[in-house]
């Protein structure tokens, strides 16, 4: 299984960034991280069958097309999802990338909250993208600042990484075979 990671926080030293290094280094198989801060503004403009694409949003769009999942960490900035993350959502609304791939959503916080509004928000517009987000695999992670080292600026804490290791699994599961049709 090909993971395609997005991180909603461009901070070096992103405690959202520690959750996905930790989650990526507990997936078992090949991963990217797309560099989101280099996309331009959305605009429709450049978006639809005959505009060319940025090269930024090209990429991104290849990465999203080769993965069989999407891993989504994100903080949560004034009880929303930050505008990076919403940027590259919306890149890849008309594309179609999205469609029907299994994606899950972890929001981090130094609060209690885990994230939550931004965490219910992304889900949203992930549906709305007729992604198939994958509930059992949506994270929110409070009082994040503890559970990372601050020298390896991964996750420490093991009920976290307990937590990641199952949201990963359902997140990369196989489907179950459709049921057979019933005897006439
Ligand atoms: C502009 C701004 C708004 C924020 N609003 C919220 C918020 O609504 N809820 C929340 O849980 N944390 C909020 N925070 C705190 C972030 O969760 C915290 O800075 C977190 O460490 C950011 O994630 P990062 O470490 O991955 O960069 C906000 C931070 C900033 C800079």
């Amino acid at each position: 299984m090909r993971l395609l990671a997005l991180s909603g926080s461009l901070r070096a030293r992103s405690s959202n960034g520690a959750v996905l290094r930790s989650a990526l280094a507990l997936h078992d198989g090949p991963a990217t991280t797309a560099d989101i801060g280099a996309l331009p503004h959305f605009n429709p403009d450049l978006d639809g069958e005959n505009a060319t694409p940025p090269p930024p949003v090209a990429a991104l769009r290849t990465a999203a097309a080769a993965a069989d999942a999407i891993l989504i960490v994100s903080p949560e900035y004034a009880h929303g999802v930050p505008g990076v993350l919403k940027n590259a959502l919306d890149w890849l609304v008309s594309s179609g990338e999205c469609v029907d791939k299994p994606t899950a959503v972890i929001t981090a916080s130094p609060f209690p909250t885990g994230g939550d509004h931004a965490n219910a928000q992304l889900r949203e517009t992930l549906r709305t993208m007729s992604a198939d987000v994958i509930a059992s695999a949506c994270v929110e992670i409070p009082a994040i600042g503890p559970k990372v080292d601050p020298t390896t600026e991964r996750i420490t804490d093991e009920a976290t990484l307990a937590g990641l290791r199952t949201a990963l699994s359902h997140l990369t599961a196989e489907p179950a075979p459709a049921p057979a049709p019933a005897e006439a």
